[in-house]
């Protein structure tokens, strides 16, 4: 009720009334809050204002930022995990619905894309994997990496006006420096696609302190970006919605419509970039990426594609 009325006073007593409760009991869950980070103001005679909201992420603000439909609407939050990823992984071993979302406030064993750690701190950030159950080959699998950079690039852009570019597979950046990953972890059998657990991290309330000095030249946040503190729920919201509907169609009309999306948005093609593969350095041109999502390179006159590596800009 207070967070529906904002800067208004409403009486214990109407509070009481509504829900229910005693006039002592109302007390108690104001009490209650008070502890979880909630700032009021108790007037006599006026009853509560909401002053400040906790800088947590709560059920509630989350759950009434959710626009989807499926996406996030089975929703676990967790004060601190090691990382999202297991936590979904254990809930789709379980027979988690599509949609289901795991959000943490602190991940003390982040996990990157190529077996990188990824800096999840308490409070600030967007820690979270979603469940899906595509009824694909798991060849399918990278196409659905990329889906997710484009439906990310397009919720930050909607959510804070911040504007990112995909570099490829799934990066985003803002002038060079990153401001969300996205790890696509997939669990097949006979060679169908199970489930995939689709983590996203993205730097929202960051200020450049809240790095360590190593990362510091290569990252930025929403924050920084906007210059202002960015609404984590509204972010959150936004994302489930974009990813729903990329998701839909995709399911609907494949790949081509998401691939246009992804080229659109890529700050690699149209480049000379060198790739860190696991076979070693390769460099060319980025022509553009082909029907899998692998990024195509020209050299010498010659084709030749990339499935998996790190990009880097220049020869
Ligand atoms: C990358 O940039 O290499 C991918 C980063 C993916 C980070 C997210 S945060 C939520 C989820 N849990 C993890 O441990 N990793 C992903």
């Amino acid at each position: 009720m207070l967070l529906q009325n904002p800067g208004e006073y409403i009486s214990g007593e109407e509070i009481s009334k509504r829900l229910s409760i005693s006039r002592t009991a109302v007390w108690k869950q104001i009490n209650k809050l008070r502890e979880a980070g909630y700032e009021f103001d108790a007037v006599s005679r006026r009853g509560y204002r909401l002053i400040q909201k906790p800088a947590r992420m709560d059920p509630i603000s989350l759950m009434s930022a959710m626009n989807s439909s499926t996406f996030g609407k089975q929703l676990k939050i967790l004060e601190v995990t090691t990382s999202t990823q297991e936590e979904v992984r254990r809930l789709a071993e379980e027979g988690a619905p599509e949609g289901t979302l795991v959000i943490a406030e602190e991940q003390t064993g982040g996990r990157g894309r190529l077996g990188r750690k990824f800096f999840s701190p308490p409070g600030k950030g967007i820690w979270m994997s979603l469940l899906l159950r595509p009824d694909r080959p798991l060849s399918c699998a990278p196409q659905l990496t990329l889906l997710f950079a484009v439906a990310v690039c397009r919720a930050i852009k909607a959510a804070t006006g911040v504007e990112s570019g995909i570099k490829w597979p799934n990066d985003l950046l803002v002038q060079g420096r990153k401001i969300s990953g996205i790890l696509l972890e997939s669990v097949a059998e006979d060679d169908r696609i199970r489930y995939c657990i689709a983590g996203i991290g993205i730097n929202a309330n960051m200020t450049i302190e809240d790095y360590p000095e190593e990362l510091r030249s290569i990252v930025t946040s929403l924050q920084l970006e906007s210059g202002k503190p960015v609404n984590r729920p509204a972010v959150i919201g936004a994302v489930m919605s974009e990813l729903e509907q990329l998701y839909r169609l995709y399911l609907e009309e494949g790949f081509t419509p998401i691939a246009h999306l992804w080229e659109a948005l890529s700050v690699t093609i149209n480049k000379v970039v060198t790739v860190h593969t696991s076979r070693g350095l390769v460099s060319g041109y980025a022509v553009g990426i082909d029907g899998n999502g692998a990024l195509i390179l020209e050299k010498a006159g010659e084709r030749f594609t990339v499935f998996s590596g790190d990009v880097q800009l220049g020869g």
